[in-house]
């Protein structure tokens, strides 16, 4: 392998490691399609920092002869190219990071291809980035796609931008062009907050203007791209912003020390400094600074460090300590821009999985406020998000976060969500505050709780949850449940699905967004007559495990009982108590379960009912018998 060339390798390998070891690193993403030259200009810049194995090279070589587009010189763009065939084999996703080193710098490129799904990309390329080089081809100038790569960078809070307009050899190395160009680019640039543009006119592949001033275009006095690059300052190691550190782990190797480990991801800290947990809003003292090679006078950002701190208060895992006196914000509903990454559009109301930093709570997002077009920067209004859109959010957290907004720290303020079923990322998150209600909505105590009710009942609470096809029998078991344990003296309550969408949810349809909003709402009625000491029993549909996720975590452990009341469709529709399924069929009903609308079997329900061979009677013997199980009703 070659590495960049340097006489100290040879000389003073000791010397050279150092030297390489303090090289500070720039980070950036490139943006435009191949058709602008991108691979070739990657091709270069990793050409020209000798970072290109020697096997590369002479395959590259014959490469260009055989296939390439060049005629007979190299072609840097079969470079890159060939370098991706890595992703056929699944090995890179569809991020291609590129590391390249120089006499000065140090450089990671994320390299993302432009095709459609160029926003998913784009947000994980982008994520640690602090430069974007943005590639217009000069003969096309700004483009739709020109516009949205540059919605996205602001967005994704990279400050800087080098436009790079491309293959001036092919108008001539014209002044005029580079000139309207970039007048263009910057109108447009200054309407989404980009301020700091620099542009480059030039050649990828002549080399014009890349390493070094070009003699073609001696009317242009800014810097070549590689230079600009090496010496453009980082711009997100702001050592003076304030310090933040998430805590990833306690570290207790013995009574006498007591450590939190994590990496800081804003500002400094030094020994004597006085920082604050939160969310519980302590302070302390730092007393330490410990890594492995010994205590540090300051760490800044990057550097994962092990504070002590002078008093023993609680810290814990996923807390974050913070600058005492520049705090980040706290609080369970956020608002934020939301780049839909998932195939499966959002669901407002549906719970999902929020990971920031250590952090995992549950987030669940209303529908969003507006959907940005990121071709036109027009908003709309809408329901959902679909892959590769970008909305504004409000999200309801299951505990309070602790976050700073997204432009001022972009650790602290982005997030993902995960689906809870699938384990999928399906979304990225820039956080741009607190949701205005949270801040005057407290949880109020109260003193009569779960248990001062429970004791004058007699008996425990839960829910019984019946889900299943409708005609499945859901209501007919429901209500020979609840006389039979009425009958027993147990205080229940039968939550219908007909009945309650006659009130609480007559606002409410059967698409899916309303299926969701419905099982949501019903789950915390659920949970509150629990609370109250009631045996709830639920009888809805229910068609999507993930609400019925829901429900059952809105309950203590062993509180929820699934019953799944298995009636095959053919069986539910021959029935048909109410013509529903005759509708659906005419077409005169639309989204029905089962026929256009689907139906998720529970996986593992406390129990399945086969209507088949199961009467009525003989169901409510085995739900009862499964509540005397779970401690909820006394046995006999
Ligand atoms: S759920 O899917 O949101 O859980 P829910 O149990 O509340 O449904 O309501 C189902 C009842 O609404 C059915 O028993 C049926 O009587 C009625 N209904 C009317 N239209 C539909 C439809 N398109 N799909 C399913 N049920 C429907």
């Amino acid at each position: 392998m070659s590495a960049h060339q340097s006489d100290l390798i040879a000389t003073d390998i000791d010397a050279y490691l150092l030297e390489q070891q303090h090289k500070d690193l720039l980070r950036f993403i490139t943006c435009g399609s191949v058709d602008d030259g991108k691979s070739t200009l990657i091709g270069r810049m990793l050409y020209e920092s000798k970072m290109v194995f020697e096997d590369q090279l002479t395959a590259l070589e014959a490469d260009s002869k055989r296939v390439g587009t060049q005629g007979g010189d190299l072609d840097f763009a079969l470079l890159v190219d060939g370098l991706s065939a890595e992703r056929e084999q699944g090995i890179t996703i569809d991020v291609a990071y590129r590391f390249f080193s120089t006499a000065k710098r140090k450089f990671i490129v994320a390299d993302t291809p432009g095709h459609e799904q160029y926003t998913r990309n784009m947000v994980t390329g982008a994520s640690t980035a602090d430069l974007a080089v943005i590639l217009i081809d000069a003969r096309k100038g700004v483009l739709t796609q020109t516009r949205r790569h540059s919605y996205l960078v602001s967005l994704l809070g990279i400050g800087r931008v080098v436009v790079a307009v491309n293959k001036l050899d092919l108008v001539g190395y014209s002044q005029e062009v580079f000139d309207s160009i970039e007048a263009d680019y910057r109108a447009f640039a200054t309407r989404i907050g980009l301020d700091d543009v620099t542009a480059i006119p030039l050649s990828a592949l002549r080399g014009e203007n890349l390493t070094e001033p070009s003699a073609e275009m001696p009317w242009y006095d800014g810097p070549a791209l590689m230079p600009f690059l090496e010496t453009v300052p980082l711009s997100h190691a702001r050592p003076d912003a304030p310090f933040r550190m998430p805590v990833q782990w306690v570290n207790r190797p013995d009574l006498d020390f007591r450590g939190f480990s994590g990496t800081v991801v804003g500002g400094t800290i030094r020994p004597g400094d006085t920082v604050r947990v939160l969310p519980s809003g302590r302070t302390s003292t730092v007393a330490r600074i410990v890594t492995f090679d010994g205590d540090l006078d300051e760490a800044g950002l990057d550097r994962s460090v092990t504070l002590t701190l002078t008093d023993e208060i609680d810290v814990s895992r996923g807390d974050v300590l913070v600058a005492a006196d520049d705090p980040a914000q706290v609080s369970d509903q956020i608002r934020a821009h939301v780049v839909w990454m998932g195939e499966d559009k959002l669901l407002p109301g549906r719970p999902y999985l929020l990971k920031s930093g250590a952090r995992t709570l549950t987030a669940t997002p209303s529908a969003p406020d507006e959907v940005i077009d990121v071709n036109t920067l027009e908003r709309r209004e809408s329901e959902t998000l679909r892959l590769n859109e970008i909305g504004v959010v409000d999200l309801v957290l299951s505990a309070p976060l602790v976050f700073d907004p997204y432009l001022a720290n972009r650790d602290t303020g982005g997030f993902i969500l995960i689906d809870r079923l699938t384990n999928a990322t399906v979304a990225a998150g820039m956080i741009d505050g607190a949701a205005r209600r949270s801040t005057n909505i407290h949880w109020q105590s109260i003193e009569v709780g779960k248990e001062a009710h429970l004791s004058l009942k007699g008996h425990g609470a839960g829910v019984v949850w019946l889900t299943g096809l409708s005609g499945s029998g859901k209501s007919t078991i429901a209500n020979l449940l609840e006389k039979r344990l009425h009958s027993d003296g147990v205080h229940t309550f039968l939550l219908d699905g007909d009945n309650v969408r006659h009130g609480l949810n007559r606002d409410l349809g059967f698409s899916e967004e309303d299926r969701v909003e419905n099982i949501r709402r019903v789950a915390e009625v659920a949970r509150l007559m629990v609370n109250a000491g009631l045996v709830v029993i639920v009888a809805f549909i229910s068609p999507f495990r993930s609400e019925r996720a829901f429900a059952r975590s809105r309950v203590g452990r062993g509180e929820f009982i699934e019953v799944f009341v298995d009636t095959p469709l053919d069986v539910a529709e021959s029935r048909d108590p109410k013509g529903l399924y005759r509708k659906a069929r005419a077409g005169e009903l639309t989204n029905f379960t089962g026929i256009d609308s689907p139906y998720e079997p529970p996986e593992a329900p406390e129990l399945r009912i086969d209507t088949a061979d199961t009467t009525p009677d003989e169901a409510v013997e085995r739900i009862v018998a499964t509540l005397v199980g779970h401690w909820i009703i006394p046995a006999g």
